[in-house]
């Protein structure tokens, strides 16, 4: 009995919600400690493909609680439609459970993550829009709703007076934009807190009764490590911290009670939006990945820049993380390539590095030293063992193992759950 964070390893899109998925099956409780709607996890199970932003992939199993904790920012209109959607197909939502703490996206979050973006300019991140950036400014800043709030119809009231008044200050005088209807905003967010209600609660004392139980827990990250406000591409990163640390705080449990990491990685990489990107492949290969992979965003339907698997990138992950065990997915997207490459070191300004670089310039000036290994063109998607595996695929899992310095715990060949490798167990 566990409780096991998975992390992304990369940029995201690693695939955590087909694992998840997988490791669902043995945990009581699924949990999601920071993001919001900026993520789309892409499930497919028996009951079909579903796209989910804010609902932990664990819902699909009657046994299982589902937790969105207070370090998540909640777009209750978009936690509504998902709700709809599931319920519509007949899946249960009465174990899901959101933290009273959480911070909700307030409609004039998204308008927000527009202007602001707009007044980047050229230097832009591209962010998803959702208005996640925002609501965590105003989380720091102290002027955030939060869900207890949202579900206290007379305090929701006096809040979205005062602070739609100050938005439309920043909308109209700074941005020259029409302003906020307060009465709009507050039936709007009335209607969604009262529907909400029955969903919120203190779930840090949730977790913590699962964890005296001694039930298996599932925390699982949203975005990805290389994302992470602090130890990712700064400022081309989320605005929370999806790292394995994150889940301690934005779930109210200690972090002497989390057992194990599991990072996440492609047996390549993508990252969507701007920032540096060592091993992107702006050429056919990355052509050919985007296309085998499904390389398109499920946000954003953004394509995704692709390139080779980045080792100096990975091992900082393992490090940040503490990562105990990796998962590789989406192997078969390799299967067709003749031979395969993995970036060991990166050469920045004619010298031999194995760090990620904090400062940006230095980052984007760091060019990968490749190591090239033979490729198996055959299909693997039907492998359900290391063993059922051609030989040079089973080289290149234990060659990203040796170099991540992590045991490989399972390995993807497909988007189904059946599609994958179970090399050891990750509630340990
Ligand atoms: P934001 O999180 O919407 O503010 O976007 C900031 C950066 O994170 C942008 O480069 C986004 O493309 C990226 N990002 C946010 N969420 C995800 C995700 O779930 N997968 C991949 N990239 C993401
Ligand atoms: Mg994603």
């Amino acid at each position: 009995m566990a409780v096991l964070v998975v992390v992304g390893a990369q940029w995201g899109d690693e695939g955590k919600g087909g694992v998840v998925d997988h490791l669902a099956t043995q945990a009581q409780v699924v949990a999601r400690y920071q993001g919001g709607t900026n993520t789309g996890h892409t499930v497919v199970n028996d009951r079909g493909t579903f796209r989910l932003h804010l609902v932990p992939a664990g819902i699909f199993d009657p046994e299982i609680t589902c937790v969105i904790g207070s370090g998540v920012v909640i777009d209750p209109g978009e936690l509504l439609e998902e709700i709809g959607q599931l319920t519509s197909v007949g899946v249960s939502v009465e174990r899901l459970m959101v933290s009273d703490r959480a911070h909700v996206v307030m409609p004039y979050h998204p308008i927000l993550d527009r202007l602001e973006e707009a007044e980047r300019g050229a230097a832009n991140l591209g962010t998803t829009l959702r208005g996640v950036g925002p609501a965590y400014e105003d989380k720091v800043a102290r002027c955030g709703v939060r869900m207890c709030d949202l579900i206290d119809e007379v305090v929701l009231r006096e809040q979205v007076k005062e602070l739609v008044a100050r938005k439309n200050k920043l909308l109209t005088v700074y941005y020259g934009q029409a302003p906020l209807n307060v009465d709009e905003v507050y039936e709007q967010c009335r209607d969604y807190g009262q529907r909400l209600k029955p969903h919120v609660t203190d779930t840090s004392v949730l977790l913590h009764k699962a964890i005296c139980h001694h039930q298996n827990v599932l925390i699982e990250g949203a975005q990805a490590t290389l994302l992470d406000l602090d130890y990712g591409t700064y400022p081309y990163v989320t605005s929370s911290s999806p790292t394995a640390g994150g889940a301690a705080a934005g779930l109210g449990i200690g972090p002497t009670r989390i057992d194990r990491v599991l990072g996440v990685f492609k047996a390549y990489i993508t990252r969507v939006g701007a920032g540096p990107f060592p091993t992107e492949q702006i050429n056919e290969i990355g052509q050919e990945l985007r296309e085998r992979g499904g390389e398109y965003g499920t946000t954003t339907g953004r394509p995704r820049r692709c390139g080779w698997f980045d080792a100096v990138a990975a091992r900082h992950a393992v490090r940040i993380n503490g990562m105990d065990a990796a998962a590789i997915t989406k192997l078969d997207v390799l299967d067709d390539f003749p031979s395969i490459h993995i970036c060991t070191a990166y050469r920045l300004d004619g010298e031999v590095i194995d760090y990620v670089p904090a400062s940006l310039a230095a980052y984007s000036r760091c060019e990968p030293i490749w190591e090239t290994l033979a490729g198996w063109q055959a299909s693997t998607s039907d492998a359900r063992s290391l063993a059922d595996l051609p030989v040079n695929a089973q080289r290149y899992l234990s060659c990203l193992s040796d170099l991540i310095g992590c045991p490989i715990d399972l390995v993807s060949v497909g988007s189904h759950r059946r599609q994958t490798i179970v090399v050891r167990s990750s509630f340990g």
